[in-house]
């Protein structure tokens, strides 16, 4: 797909040409990775961050947040509830916390593996290559990180370096690649400032890196963040829902083989029916929360997110739910990597 042709995509009102865009991003999706719905536990163990992203409410500025670290014990048991449930992956997120040593995590991966043998992905910030390494020799097997937007100086705006280090995301997906990890990575849609041409640039770029997975969300203002204040631009992309699906289904048409998820932050915007659709629209993955629900009011990445007050065996179930009344099935496993299913 060239990128004019995305581009008339994305400015796309009329509702017959979005129903088929819909129609052929879900064909795809149905060729390609067929129609299981792959689950990944998400276990958001510290919502400690040194960073200053101007979107996140996690930024080390908000002294109101309290802030939690789970026990090595918690993650286990989370991780067990994983296995029970039957899910093929879990996902150890946080924000950039320096007060979690390497060594430690690499533990605790470690201990997973050994127990469960659940496929386990990282997404832990920008870390060192040293770090990284220790990870994936510990049995890490996959790593997330955004690369938010690849317009440079929006980047630089919305994400400043900490200290003398210069944030360069692409390079380490890159790094995280020849290390040997299966890389995601992925954009927030209608970030102010962030035009349409910006957005149609993301998405021919998730074709260049080859990625295994590609999350996209709705950009969503949190009050305590200077972004929630920030002027929008000319030709500012919409933060909607609308615009999240057209983002999704185009994503399914550059990218066939990769794995997509319909993302908690669509599912924020519509909570009736926003997962259904994405999945429909393309995606082919869920994260269902297991975090602990005592901590999942302080993961405020956003305000009013999705699934705060469930647990995470409401969570299963709803679900399973929603995956079946789409006529879909849930997925049994890690699910195969994207390249590996390439022709
Ligand atoms: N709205 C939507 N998504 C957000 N993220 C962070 N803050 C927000 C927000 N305000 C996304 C970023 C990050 C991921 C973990 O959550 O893309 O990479
Ligand atoms: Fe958590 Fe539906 S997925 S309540």
């Amino acid at each position: 797909m060239k990128k004019d042709q995305i581009l008339r995509c994305l400015r796309e009102e009329d509702e017959k040409q979005l129903e088929s865009l819909w129609q052929s991003a879900d064909k795809v999706r149905r060729e390609t990775v067929g129609d299981a719905v792959h689950l990944r536990g998400l276990i958001e163990f510290s919502n400690y961050c040194v960073r200053q992203c101007g979107y996140c409410g996690l930024r080390a500025e908000r002294t109101d947040l309290p802030r939690y670290r789970m026990t090595q014990d918690e993650i286990l048991d989370c991780a067990r509830r994983a296995r029970e449930f039957g899910y093929g992956t879990v996902v150890l997120q946080s924000g950039e916390d320096w007060g979690i040593k390497a060594d430690w995590l690499a533990e605790t991966i470690r201990a997973i593996k050994q127990e469960t043998s659940l496929a386990v992905t990282l997404s832990v910030g920008e870390r060192n290559e040293d770090e990284y390494r220790l990870w994936k020799q510990a049995g890490a097997d996959r790593y997330l990180l955004r690369f938010e937007t690849s317009n440079p100086e929006l980047y630089a705006r919305i994400h400043p370096n900490r200290g003398k280090t210069i944030s360069d995301r692409l390079a380490i997906l890159k790094l995280l690649r020849t290390l040997g990890y299966e890389i995601g990575s992925g954009v927030m849609i209608g970030i102010p400032g962030q035009t349409f041409d910006d957005l149609a640039n993301d998405i021919a770029l998730f074709a260049e890196l080859d990625l295994d997975m590609i999350g996209v969300g709705p950009f969503i203002p949190h009050p305590e963040t200077p972004l929630a204040n920030e002027p929008l631009t000319q030709d500012q992309v919409p933060n909607t829902e609308a615009m999240t699906y057209k983002v999704v289904a185009l994503t399914r048409l550059v990218c066939p083989q990769a794995n997509i998820p319909s993302t908690t932050a669509l599912a924020t915007l519509n909570l009736a029916q926003g997962r259904e659709l994405g999945l429909s629209r393309g995606a082919n993955v869920i994260m269902p929360n297991l975090t602990p629900v005592q901590y999942r009011a302080s993961y405020e990445i956003y305000p009013s997110k999705a699934c705060i007050k469930e647990t995470a065996e409401q969570c299963r179930h709803c679900l399973k739910k929603r995956i079946e009344s789409i006529g879909r099935t849930v997925g049994i496993g890690p699910g195969p990597r994207q390249s590996a299913r390439k022709p």
